[in-house]
């Protein structure tokens, strides 16, 4: 029967503060995030374009990791992690000395060994090398392959650009079938549609290089008929990059991007039959898609499908871009493989964990502690210790402040914090080897053996039903 019981609450002794020294000098606010400056020491500040990323914000970070995690397993696909640091030629030779990537935002350096290093600006090219290198082509194909971690680039930091941010990535290697494509975009828009955010797929062909050596004559003679009128970046790509003039995005080129001739008129039959393909699946998935035949994408390694997934800013009438993938036939053997088909994804985490907070998506229930295992004195906190241990190892998520002395501290921590129990322990209950359960809604407490009490308390939690 339950029984209720005094709490023993040991005497704090209060001692008189000791005198500070106070400086004459004003006192200035902290500034909101910093702390407080002391005289003669810089305070070390965040690089530009870099952020950390705060207690505050580890929850959204855990819950799209474990949704991706869960995704990527139920689809077969296996964990890889490359290095943050590769051969720089890795992202050269793969993702095109000509790209912005490339030549304008990669961190490139010489080590210590003047050997040319980068630090990934993605992953797409570092998983074809460790494909290549670890011999997974003698594994049944294709390889199916996500990773999840961080990516450089030295871009104008703005709002959803950062100088480090987070991809999760899907590549399968080794089949050019297209239901790769789709199963592909349908494991992307899934992810983004089961973490609440509505989202649509933008997809063009971009072919085969055969595909596009005619389309680039066309596209730069047209270009060429409006020259006057093009802004300066276009005028550079169309002499080296050509179909990025696609990518234009000042008003001044927009009619005449709209004009362009289009890609998909210079596909060969086996391109557009796998383009078709794609579209198929996708609608037999009910995918809400759009053709968007300027959609070209700034990395080289590129062939036949390449898509992006993006939201609408209701407010701001406009679209995000979250990810960006794509088929890349030829960047195997670009690496030095033999001919190898493939096809992936990488959703940007920044960019998808800041439309979570836009559309205040709920987030999943948090695992709580069940109990608070409170003490008083020295003695008392050793047992507690070793109580808390004990629960630990029974599977019961326990809370405590062992450095507090207060009692009432200690259940009041316990109260706000919603902790359905407590357990306390007092000097008597040291000598008698107890322990006191208090139920924190009732009040109603009662003494129980020290060795029994994880037992006991997983009864009560519904936790364990073989003990009486
Ligand atoms: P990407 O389009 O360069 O493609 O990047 C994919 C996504 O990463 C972007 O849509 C965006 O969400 C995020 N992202 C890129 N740069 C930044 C940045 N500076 N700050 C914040 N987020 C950024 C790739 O990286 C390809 N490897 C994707 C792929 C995988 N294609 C085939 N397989």
């Amino acid at each position: 029967m339950a029984i209720k019981k005094k709490v023993v609450v040991k005497k704090v002794v209060a001692r008189p503060a000791p005198k500070k020294e106070f400086s004459k000098k004003p006192i200035v606010a902290a500034k909101k995030d910093t702390a407080p400056a002391v005289a003669g020491k810089k305070q070390i500040q965040l690089l530009r374009g870099m952020k950390d990323i705060l207690p505050r914000d580890q929850y959204y970070w855990k819950t799209v990791f474990e949704a991706a995690q869960r995704m990527s397993e139920d689809f077969g696909f296996n964990r890889i992690e490359t290095p943050l640091l590769e051969e720089a030629s890795v992202f050269m030779r793969g993702v095109g000395k000509q790209t912005d990537v490339v030549e304008k935002e990669m961190y490139v350096f010489e080590d210590r060994d003047m050997e040319k290093v980068a630090l990934r600006p993605e992953n797409t090219a570092a998983v074809v090398r460790a494909y290549l290198q670890h011999g997974m082509w003698n594994q049944p194909q294709p390889v199916k392959l996500w990773y999840f971690g961080p990516f450089f680039r030295h871009e104008r930091p703005q709002d959803g650009r950062q100088r480090q941010f987070h991809q999760f990535g899907l590549e399968v290697i080794g089949d050019a079938s297209p239901v790769i494509d789709a199963m592909v975009i349908q494991m992307t828009y899934l992810l983004y549609t089961e973490l609440g955010i509505p989202v649509s797929v933008q997809i063009n062909s971009i072919g085969m290089p055969e595909d596009r050596t005619r389309y680039k004559m066309e596209l730069v003679q047209y270009y060429r008929s409006h020259r006057a009128t093009i802004c300066e970046t276009c005028k550079a790509r169309l002499m080296k990059n050509p179909m990025r003039v696609l990518d234009c995005k000042e008003d001044s080129c927009q009619p005449i991007k709209a004009n362009a001739p289009q890609i998909v008129d210079y596909l060969s039959n086996e391109s557009r039959d796998h383009f078709m393909k794609v579209l198929e699946y996708l609608d037999e998935l009910g995918i809400p898609y759009f053709l968007n035949h300027t959609l070209v994408r700034g990395l080289d390694y590129y062939t036949k499908t390449v898509f992006e997934v993006v939201t609408s800013d209701e407010e701001q009438g406009s679209q995000t871009a979250l990810c960006g993938g794509g088929r890349y036939d030829l960047l195997v053997e670009e690496l030095g493989g033999k001919p190898t088909s493939a096809c992936g994804v990488a959703p940007g985490i920044e960019r998808l964990i800041s439309q979570m907070k836009k559309r205040q998506v709920p987030l999943p229930a948090r695992r709580t502690p069940q109990v608070y295992v409170a003490q008083l004195g020295d003695l008392s906190r050793r047992k507690a210790m070793v109580l808390f241990a004990r629960l630990r190892a029974e599977g019961v998520m326990a809370d405590q402040d062992f450095s507090k002395g207060s009692l009432k501290a200690q259940l009041e921590s316990a109260n706000a914090n919603k902790i359905p129990y407590a357990f306390v322990i007092g000097q008597k209950e040291v000598q008698e080897g107890t322990v006191i359960m208090r139920d924190m809604d009732s009040g109603v407490q009662e003494t129980v053996d020290f060795n029994k009490a994880p037992q006991i308390l997983k009864r009560k939690l519904g936790l364990d039903k073989s003990v009486e």
